[in-house]
């Protein structure tokens, strides 16, 4: 089939705009016997922080209606095993690999940026902005324009060898506002968007199902609001967008691409079907072939060409 699903995110290009989402799909390597991670557009792998974190307590993971619930408490080797133990399998891939980082201050930011920019392997960094800043009270990072400024503009500075895209979280006023700020700063794509914070009970104990009490919502429940999200997004930025909500099927990708965005993540539905993300490759290039669409960009921003 003469369908080519290659897409640019900025000046990192991809095989097909299908990557695996940060936190569900663990390092990569550990999927190699189920998937073969070369059909990828690439992986998005577990947030990296300065230093082993060992999460949440236990329940982690929580199903709900149309979705799922997780409060993992961002669990992971630390940036140095990570770029000592992770790395050297991942690399062998031939496929895009990006260092999902985050911290609870800039300059925990700034030092996993650090460690990474000696590391060979690596296509660009995603900073994962959802998370609480220490020092400014426990504030989220990404919920304050001028925060997101500071975060984004002192990682930019660190990351003088690779691309930075800029994870956004869903809970803002103006998402608009947001988006304008990461690019201003030096983001060169951003990810739209994270969890949703949430919550679920059982009823018989009246106890929370997660350990943490709260968790991030995700799933094909949240994937009308964050769609919104990407066009609101596209309409306001040149910056290019990977899309990423409650992603199962070839139609979930088109409706992101007609709505702005470049290439597209998935996350929840790698739970139930590890495959899912090679399928979906499958999946595109034949549903392009059918739509007589020989390229990924003829059906991105679609839904503008309808309003003129
Ligand atoms: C169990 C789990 C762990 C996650 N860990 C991370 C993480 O470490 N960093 C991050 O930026 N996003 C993390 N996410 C968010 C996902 O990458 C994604 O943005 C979100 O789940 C929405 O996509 P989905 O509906 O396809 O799952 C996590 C999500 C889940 C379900």
């Amino acid at each position: 089939m003469a369908v080519d699903l290659t897409v640019h995110v900025g000046a990192v290009r991809l095989r097909n705009p299908i990557l695996a989402a940060s936190g569900t799909f663990g390092y990569g390597v550990e999927f190699a016997h189920l998937v073969d991670l070369n059909r990828l557009g690439g992986i998005v792998v577990k947030g990296l922080s300065r230093e082993p974190m060992e999460g949440a307590p236990a329940p982690r993971l929580c199903e709900t209606p149309s979705g799922m619930l997780n409060a993992v408490g961002l669990q992971n080797i630390g940036v140095r095993a990570f770029v000592a133990e992770k790395l050297p399998v991942l690399r062998k891939y031939d496929t895009a690999i990006i260092a999902n980082v985050f911290g609870y201050s800039v300059e925990d930011y700034v030092e996993v940026i650090r460690v990474l920019e000696d590391a060979e392997g690596l296509a660009a960094y995603e900073l994962n902005i959802s998370c609480p800043n220490v020092k400014k009270g426990g504030m989220q990072f990404g919920g304050d324009s001028g925060l997101v400024g500071e975060v984004v503009g002192a990682a930019r500075k660190a990351a003088a060898k690779r691309p930075l895209w800029v994870k956004l979280s869903p809970m803002v006023a103006d998402i608009g506002l947001i988006a304008r700020t990461a690019q201003s700063a030096g983001a060169d794509a951003l990810t739209v968007a994270n969890t949703y914070p949430a919550m679920a009970v059982d009823p018989w104990t009246g106890k929370s199902c997660l350990g943490n009490q709260t968790g991030g919502l995700s799933g094909p429940s949240i994937k009308p609001i964050t769609l919104r999200l990407v066009w609101e997004t596209f309409k306001t930025i040149k910056t290019p967008i990977l899309g990423v909500g409650g992603i199962e099927t070839v139609e979930d990708v088109l409706q992101y691409v007609a709505a702005g965005a470049t290439a597209v993540q998935v996350g929840t539905a790698s739970f139930t079907d590890p495959t899912v993300s090679q399928r979906l490759v499958k999946g595109l290039e034949r549903a392009l072939f059918i739509a007589k669409a020989f390229t990924v960009n003829e059906i991105r921003g679609r839904i503008f060409a309808d309003f003129g």
